[in-house]
């Protein structure tokens, strides 16, 4: 770019950047022939009884490839409010409280644009998602990192309030926890409740992955969320994705919950950004809400079995890796342990990139994650196990000449 354009640029754009997620598959389409522990999609394709759904509507209902409602099809957000009820004791009104959103993401950044302004600061655990942080930066605000506890990724309460300040705005809380596959502790995160409605913090909650636990959940229904916590509920935005539990990444639906004259005004950035979520993804939305369950929980077994075998393929891999095993999500952040013999590389970057040109293996730098990521790769085990298998062989291989 040349000097003269960047400097015509916003600030807004000039600070953010395309994060190392989406970087490292375009660097390795141009190598070619990689395999991928790289970006979080879950292999599964789009269950029938959903393409049904959306097929049927596009062939018989005149509607179902318009604009919808500005906030959602009805429809949808009723069994969005439902899923609110059931799954975390949450009494949403659908027509007041809930709307469909391009994706979890688009929910963020509606949250985001409307509760934060020049020099708010905002508290962001981390190793984060690096989406939270350039939505930050978007909104002209600025991300204050609370460390995760280092020996296994949980919420460190004392380290949130220790960023406290009088201009703290908001916090955004993940669980499962994307890059770390934590699953947060319900008594950290009723200590996180207190502390915010203690200073009047909003908080942004994301539960992208809400389902997705393993090893027998605490909550029923996943990972306990704040969402549960009546208390809260004047300081909350929800955002809810159907991109991982329901496998749906390429249809970019989601939506958010927030009282209602907090919603209004995140509505005015929907309307701005998007109008309406595509009424085609919400028709798959809704058929993956209402339809057959048993598909997508066979996904979350199915991510279970895949996080068994990543982490007996990184164990065998004879201490290259060190990890803390996920208990959520689909990822998991591996330590790179390499021998300090020529050739090794302790620069997650460097070592990504290594990997790609000399093993064909996608995997995402930790450090793009925040300083507690640095010398760790985030490796997804949202592919199939073939896949999998792949590139455990291939990193494995390549370790052994190092
Ligand atoms: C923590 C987290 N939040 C939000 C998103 C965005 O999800 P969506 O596809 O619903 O926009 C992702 C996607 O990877 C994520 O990991």
């Amino acid at each position: 770019m040349s000097a003269s354009l960047e400097q015509r640029l916003s600030r807004r754009v000039r600070q953010i950047k395309i994060s190392a997620t989406k970087e490292m598959p375009m660097i390795a389409a141009r190598v070619g022939g990689c395999v991928s522990l790289g970006q979080g999609i879950p292999s599964f394709m789009t269950p029938p009884h959903v393409v049904d759904a959306v097929c049927q509507a596009l062939r018989e209902d005149p509607s179902a490839g318009k604009y919808s409602l500005q906030p959602g099809l009805p429809e949808l957000r009723e069994a969005a409010a439902e899923l609110l009820r059931a799954e975390k004791d949450l009494p949403a009104d659908p027509e007041r409280e809930v709307a469909i959103t391009v994706g979890g993401m688009e929910g963020l950044l509606c949250a985001m644009l409307t509760l934060i302004g020049p020099g708010d600061e905002v508290i962001v655990p981390e190793p984060f998602y690096p989406s939270h942080v350039e939505q930050v930066l978007l909104a002209e605000g600025a991300p204050v990192f609370a460390p995760l506890r280092r020996s296994d990724w949980g919420l460190d309460v004392d380290a949130v309030a220790a960023c406290i300040t009088p201009r703290t705005k908001a916090i955004i809380v993940s669980s499962p926890h994307n890059p770390t596959g934590a699953v947060f502790a319900k008594a950290d995160l009723l200590r996180l409740a207190a502390l915010a409605l203690e200073h009047e913090i909003f908080v942004i909650c994301d539960d992208t992955y809400d389902a997705l636990t393993y090893d027998g959940p605490d909550h029923p229904d996943g990972a306990f969320s704040l969402m549960r916590v009546p208390e809260l509920r004047h300081l909350l935005v929800g955002v809810f994705s159907f991109s991982k539990r329901f496998a749906l990444t390429g249809w970019r639906v989601g939506f958010v919950w927030a009282q209602e004259p907090l919603l209004d005004q995140m509505l005015k950035i929907h309307d701005a950004a998007a109008i309406c979520a595509p009424t085609p993804a919400q028709i798959a939305a809704l058929a993956s809400l209402t339809g057959p369950q048993d598909v997508f929980a066979a996904m979350r077994v199915e991510l279970e079995q895949r996080r068994n075998l990543i982490c007996a393929r990184l164990t065998a891999m004879g201490g290259c890796f060190s990890f803390v095993r996920p208990r959520g999500a689909f990822y998991v952040m591996a330590k790179a342990e390499f021998p300090t013999a020529a050739g090794a590389v302790a620069d997650s970057r460097e070592l990504a990139l290594r990997l790609i040109h000399e093993a064909r293996v996608i995997t995402i730098p930790g450090g793009a994650f925040g300083p507690g990521g640095d010398g760790h790769l985030r490796l997804s085990f949202g592919g199939a196990g073939a896949e999998i298998e792949s590139a455990c062989d291939r990193l494995a291989a390549w370790a052994s000449q190092l």
